[in-house]
């Protein structure tokens, strides 16, 4: 199979040297890339600034932002049989970019914040792919609500729910420990372990799945 992966942060630049980002390391996206051509699929990885090498055979698109992440993710989705969407995009974005440093002025600084478009609700409706679809809910809490409310809302086949208020398994942690929520099925939890092995259950999970 063919497959999209988006992975890491995004970046939301202020001026030329400011930006607002996140904690997203991209290890569990670069473990999915690793393990899908470990298992003979071809990857499209879409990454935002990571401190990773990408696995060789990949081929890598890299941005910044979140619109660069979605144009990227636009123009080559329906090249592919499944998208897994592991990136920690940036809800929003500076209203108005400023094109030299901002100075120290003394007062308190106020920046506009403007929402950014959601590049896996954007997947079916937005880009028509019709392919496999799999999202990633980073919860701090209802992790079950919100992850089967988020499956429907994205129009996912499988979303993948992790509790990142835990230290141990949150953003730039080895390991992970994630339920899985399938159209149509109860939820499946594995156990704690590390990205590299719950990428390669997760990509075996979905070649059964995205194949039936
Ligand atoms: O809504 P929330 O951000 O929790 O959804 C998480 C899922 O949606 C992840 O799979 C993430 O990669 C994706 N997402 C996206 N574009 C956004 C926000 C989230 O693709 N702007």
């Amino acid at each position: 199979m063919r497959i999209l992966i988006t992975a890491g942060p995004t970046r939301e630049p202020i001026d030329p040297v400011r930006f607002i980002g996140n904690r997203s390391s991209g290890k569990m996206g670069y473990a999915l890339a690793e393990a899908s051509i470990e298992a003979g699929h071809e990857v499209i990885l879409i990454s935002g600034p990571v401190a990773l090498t990408p696995p060789e055979k990949a081929e890598i698109i890299q941005v910044e932002t979140a619109l660069q992440m979605f144009e990227a993710v636009r123009d080559s989705i329906n090249e592919c049989d499944v998208a897994i969407f592991a990136a920690a995009v940036g809800d929003y974005r500076v209203e108005s970019f400023s094109d030299s440093k901002m100075k120290k002025t003394g007062r308190t600084v106020t920046l506009t914040l403007v929402e950014n478009p959601d590049i896996l609700g954007s997947a079916r409706g937005g880009f028509g792919f019709a392919g496999y679809l799999v999202g990633f809910a980073a919860e701090t809490e209802n992790v079950e609500t919100n992850a089967s409310e988020k499956l429907a809302r994205k129009g996912c086949d499988l979303l993948i729910a992790n509790d990142v208020s835990r230290k141990e398994i949150g953003f730039d942690s080895e390991q992970n420990e994630v339920t899985v929520f399938l159209k149509d099925r109860s939820p499946h939890s594995f156990p704690q372990e590390s990205k590299k092995e719950v990428a390669k259950k997760l990509i075996d999970l979905i070649e059964r799945s995205a194949s039936v």
